[in-house]
């Protein structure tokens, strides 16, 4: 423990930099146009999506927390006791609170986050809150593979990933990090995973088109990130918020519609535009059980439980490590 905060640990395996102005290049250069949907969260990006989370029209946040805490119980149970959690991104900490206070003993929380501030912030609140348990904080991007290092008690490990982030993932990346957590929890282990299912298209497409523009808003400030972070003179009025349910996908794929024929620059570079044309910033893939419970066995875990909400909107998951 360190001398000035309840912190067991604070590990940064934070790899270099992603390369930005690379990655937009790369994107913009490609037909049809893409930006990667990981260039949302800067501050102003992870403010809009906190409100996103309140939406009425935005049911994911609130099913999920609400089947937390209908069925923590038999979560807990389905986990055991003196687990070491290890949850992938620490978003909002309202849910990991609903199981930490569920769990039976469990032996250690390890957070595990890119946003170094963040994720100190959360942990640090976190190991304040829960004396009993030992939490450490990992800064390191849980898309690729890392370990948790040692001198991090050993004990049955069980990822935690909430808010349906995996289907923000493709299928073929949502496997590689699925066979990840796998070797990471080891036999015995397991994971607790929320997903959004498959429903109602007028119900997806309402939640990714809120009548307050708040989700148009987050798709555009990537625009003004661009613009103050590399450099580059993107008009955001000039482009539209265009979001849909791609029923053959099985995704909700969001993008930024250029209104007009337009050039843009970024530094040196520029692109140029036509009319209609855009740029595909995220794709929010959507599943069955039976979708999902086939994807997690393809990578190593045995789907041992699944609870999902009255409603069939959202589902969470246990997966064992055999
Ligand atoms: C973070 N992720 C699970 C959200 C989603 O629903 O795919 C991101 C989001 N994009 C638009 N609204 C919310």
């Amino acid at each position: 423990m360190t001398a000035e905060t309840a912190l067991a640990s604070f590990r940064d395996l934070a790899p270099e930099e992603d390369d930005f102005l690379a990655e937009v290049v790369a994107g913009l250069s490609a037909t049809p146009k893409t930006l990667p949907c990981k260039f949302f969260y800067d501050e102003a990006g992870s403010a809009l999506f906190g409100r996103i989370c309140e939406l009425p029209e935005y049911y994911p946040t609130r099913t999920e927390t609400a089947l937390m805490r209908d069925k923590v119980g038999e979560m807990a149970a389905a986990i055991g006791p003196q687990a070491q959690i290890v949850e992938y991104g620490c978003g909002s900490i309202e849910k990991v609170r609903i199981l930490l206070d569920a769990l039976q003993a469990p032996a250690a929380y390890v957070a595990v986050d890119i946003s170094r501030e963040h994720l100190r912030q959360a942990a640090e609140i976190l190991a304040t809150d829960y004396p009993a348990v030992e939490v450490h904080a990992l800064c390191a991007d849980f898309s690729r593979p890392f370990e948790v290092p040692d001198g991090i008690p050993g004990a049955r490990r069980v990822g935690y990933f909430p808010g349906s982030t995996l289907g923000n993932f493709d299928h073929g990346a949502a496997e590689a990090f699925l066979a990840g957590a796998a070797r990471l929890a080891g036999s015995g282990g397991g994971m607790l995973i929320g997903i959004d299912l498959k429903k109602d298209e007028d119900v997806l497409n309402a939640a990714y088109n809120d009548a307050a523009g708040v989700t148009a808003a987050f798709n555009l400030n990537l625009l003004v990130r661009i613009n103050r972070e590399l450099g580059g003179d993107f008009e955001p009025g000039d482009f539209a918020h265009h979001a849909f349910y791609n029923g053959s996908a099985g995704r909700i794929e969001m993008h930024l519609v250029s209104h007009r024929d337009q050039e843009v620059r970024i530094g040196e570079h520029r692109f140029s535009f036509a009319a209609g044309e855009t740029i595909h910033t995220e794709n929010s893939y959507k599943y069955s059980v039976a979708e999902f419970q086939a994807l997690a066995s393809r990578a190593g875990f045995e789907p041992a439980e699944m609870w999902r909400d009255p409603a069939d909107l959202f589902s969470v998951h246990y997966l064992q490590v055999p």
